[in-house]
């Protein structure tokens, strides 16, 4: 075994082979500054006794763009020029050859984005919002979950949630309000900026006659007609755009919430979900729906008290 050797050298020193042909895009790039900046340099460049670089191009670039003026290398003096020339191939090509065990990375991902949420973005592993999104949702079978899709009944003397109310359900937050108040948006957000809107305001239905021209919030007076027009989305259907639209831990924005389909379908997404709903009913509806599919409990933001204990407080249950 030939003794390998790590040396910090000045990167003046070391220069990149003519014939490299591996591409290096941009994107690439950043993933290493990124890297290097998280992890330390951890992958000393490979290089002859020239300073001609044998492996570690990429590096070299990162290195060179974040200014340092040393990296730690290692020279591969045992090589002959032949082997130098296909040691450069062969590095690259048979790190290309392995594969993933597709339900190992599924978990590792999984408990990784848990683990490091709000601290360490998961994207540093290399793998993109769209690759993420793929691997976590491996073998799901939301499009034919009927669950996601089930709206609760709730009784009109058992609604908990008043005007004004906000909840916290996991990372997500909703409001009892009307979106057609700036301070609504103000007390939801808390100084959060969206990444995207997705909503589903009324729209052309009958109340004695069709709303018109009278704004998006004409149902305040027609508690009992809108009751009968729930309108509610698949689930799935919103989960695809959310997908498509947004990056993973994304803020998805519904100011016209319902029965909270856009919240289900940005839990199952791994986005995070800020609605606004007026009708008090509907908000019940959205949280027990939220608690029987994922198990977690809403907060009720200004007691602090958990949906679950409002309700049993509602029906005389101590
Ligand atoms: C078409 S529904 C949304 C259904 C939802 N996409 C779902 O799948 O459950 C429109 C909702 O907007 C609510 N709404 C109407 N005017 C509003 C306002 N000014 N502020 C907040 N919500 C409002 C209604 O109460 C109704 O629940």
């Amino acid at each position: 075994m030939n003794n390998l050797e790590i040396k910090n050298i000045n990167i003046g020193q070391i220069h990149g082979y003519e014939r490299n042909a591996r591409n290096h895009p941009e994107s690439q790039i950043k993933q290493i500054r990124k890297s290097i900046t998280e992890f330390g340099f951890n992958n000393p460049i490979l290089i002859d006794e020239h300073g001609e670089i044998i492996a570690g191009h990429s590096r070299y670039i990162a290195a060179k763009q974040m200014g340092l003026s040393t990296v730690p290398t290692i020279t591969l003096s045992h090589l002959n020029e032949k082997q130098k020339r296909a040691y450069r191939l062969a590095d690259n090509k048979i790190a290309e050859n392995g594969g993933w065990n597709l339900e190992l990375l599924q978990l590792e991902i999984k408990d990784l984005e848990q683990i490091c949420a709000g601290d360490l973005d998961i994207r540093i592993t290399g793998f993109n919002d769209a690759e993420l999104d793929q691997i976590i949702n491996l073998g799901d079978t939301v499009p034919a979950d009927p669950k996601a899709n089930h709206i609760p009944f709730i009784s009109e003397d058992k609604i908990v949630s008043v005007l004004g109310d906000i909840w916290q359900i996991g990372p997500h937050r909703i409001m009892c309000g009307n979106s057609l108040e700036e301070s609504t948006f103000n007390q939801l957000m808390d100084g959060a900026v969206a990444n995207t809107v997705l909503q589903d305001p009324p729209y052309n239905v009958k109340i004695n006659g069709h709303v018109c021209g009278s704004g998006a919030n004409s149902f305040g007076q027609h508690k009992g007609d809108l009751k009968l027009h729930p309108t509610v989305k698949p689930v799935e259907m919103l989960r695809d755009a959310i997908l498509d639209c947004t990056p993973r831990g994304g803020i998805v924005l519904d100011s016209f919430l319902g029965s909270g389909s856009t919240l289900i379908a940005a839990q199952q997404a791994g986005r995070v979900c800020r609605g606004i709903e007026l009708e008090p009913i509907y908000i019940d509806t959205t949280i027990r729906r939220f608690q029987e599919l994922f198990g977690i409990d809403a907060i009720h933001v200004q007691s602090g008290q958990t949906y679950n204990q409002k309700l049993a407080d509602k029906r005389g249950i101590k």
